[in-house]
């Protein structure tokens, strides 16, 4: 058999990005050769979202793209979000793909790969009767000190906006066993941060009879030798529970960082949003973040131009934001997506509005933003080192608040500072990073 070769492009959140880690490993093991090109491949594969109908959009780009240079020979497939989705209807969009495969169906592609092989010219795997494991033995890294651990799939929630429920299906949580079993695992393999993934963590019920909430997990896994940074997204404002605090305030390897997405800073809106809290109800978790001893970061998404979002709901957002001073924020015009509540309300905001109250919240936040990171400059940060930027004679770091902090390091270092903890003093602050120059030096 000839060596078969895959591309795989990703889209889309942190668990896309994961999932497409699965894929690659799962490809590998069955022999196949992950090459850099489109055109170098003959299995084109695009890990799609659905979020944002930009996001969609990009992935039918691509295929035409292909349609008009020509994929002669190639097997095309898409997967994720937009595959959930358009199901079927993608063939009629793109005649030439042959895989259309929802997140939940990882496990059957090299079975759906053999049957294509074998002259079928089409291929689902469409299901959301939650057959995946979330133990897939042949997960394919991209990072090798920072992992990405889905703790819990699929969302119970129905936001207006959102096509989630849609596209991942209901909330499956994995075994306490197993995800303690991965991190012990990421651990002897060298990893010293990992990063529990949901669409919303704080829902999280170990379906074994240890019966662990979100907050014991955490604190479980914050115990594990070697691990020395533990972060956790998305967090839904209605089940973020003190308990997350504390556990944080415990445990010295848990992050000084919570996202906690608000979305709306008006009660009508969130009540339209059906996000099941109010702003009294969002502030009071916001006030329990800020009591911490542990200096916690907070940053959040905010959706502009929901249908019937006034200019009074606008400042309300505005006003939540200047409130709780985030460190920073994911900010978005509202977008019309397939199945969603919203799509019937009334009230439509008209795209240059939205656009215009985007830029509103952005610049505000821009400036609150260039006042924080300055407050940063004269302390003292412990970052990972994640990588080196060659032209600029800098390293890149990140800190636990989530930071980003370029340092100078006055000895001369391989790449071997890669993958390293050190303490840098910041010495300058921009909107969306810090600098500064690392401490001490390293034997
Ligand atoms: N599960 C996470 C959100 C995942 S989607 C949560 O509940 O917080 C990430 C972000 O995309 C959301 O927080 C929201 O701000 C944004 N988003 C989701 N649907 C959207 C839509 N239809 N239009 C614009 N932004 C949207
Ligand atoms: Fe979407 Fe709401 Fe679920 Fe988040 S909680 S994934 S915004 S439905
Ligand atoms: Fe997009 Fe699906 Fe994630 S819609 S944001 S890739 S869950």
């Amino acid at each position: 058999m000839t060596a078969k070769t895959f591309y795989l492009e990703t889209f889309g959140c942190q668990m896309n990005a994961h999932d497409s880690e699965k894929v690659v490993g799962t490809l590998l093991s069955k022999g196949y050769t992950q090459v850099e090109t489109p055109e170098a491949a003959e299995l084109v594969l695009y890990n799609t979202c659905s979020i944002r109908d930009k996001a969609e959009q990009k992935v039918f780009h691509r295929l035409q793209q292909f349609k008009r240079e020509g994929g002669k020979g190639k097997t095309f497939g898409v997967l994720g979000c937009v595959a959930q989705q358009e199901g079927e209807k993608i063939f009629e969009k793109a005649p030439f793909v042959s895989l259309v495969a929802g997140s939940a169906s990882y496990t059957k592609l090299p079975e759906m790969l053999v049957q294509l092989e074998a002259g079928a010219r089409r291929v689902t795997g469409l299901s959301l009767d939650t057959e995946e494991t979330f133990d897939t033995p042949f997960t394919r890294r991209d990072n090798p000190h920072r992992a990405y651990l889905t703790i819990i799939e699929g969302c119970d929630k129905s936001c207006a906006y959102c096509v989630v429920p849609f596209t991942r299906g209901p909330e499956r949580s994995r075994t306490s066993e197993s995800v303690l079993a991965e991190v012990r695992q990421l651990a002897a393999l060298g990893y010293s941060e990992v990063q529990l993934l949901g669409q919303n963590v704080n829902s999280y019920r170990d379906p074994s009879p240890a019966g662990w909430d979100f907050a014991t997990l955490l604190e479980r896994v914050g115990e594990v030798d070697g691990m020395r940074r533990v972060r956790f997204t998305t967090s839904h404002p209605r089940d973020f529970g003190k308990s997350i605090v504390d556990a944080i305030d415990r445990g010295p390897a848990l992050c000084n960082h919570v996202h906690l997405p608000v979305q709306s800073g008006s009660d009508r809106i969130l009540n339209a949003m059906q996000r099941l809290y109010t702003r009294a109800d969002y502030m009071k978790r916001i006030e329990w973040l800020k009591n911490s001893p542990r200096n916690i970061s907070i940053t959040t998404d905010i959706i502009v131009g929901f249908p019937g979002e006034t200019e009074a709901d606008f400042a309300q957002t505005l006003d939540l934001l200047n409130q709780v001073e985030y460190d920073s924020i994911f900010s978005f015009k509202y977008s019309p997506r397939p199945n969603t509540a919203a799509l019937a309300m009334g009230d439509q905001i008209p795209e240059e509005e939205k656009t215009r109250r985007l830029t509103v919240v952005q610049e505000q936040q821009r400036a609150l933003q260039i006042r924080r990171n300055a407050e940063a400059i004269g302390t003292e940060q412990e970052v990972l080192v994640e990588g080196r930027n060659a032209a600029l004679g800098q390293w890149i770091g990140r800190t636990s608040q989530n930071r980003t902090l370029n340092f100078t390091h006055s000895v001369a270092a391989e790449d071997s500072l890669i993958g390293t903890y050190l303490p840098v003093r910041v010495t300058r602050a921009g909107p969306n990073s810090l600098a500064g120059e690392s401490v001490i030096s390293v034997m």
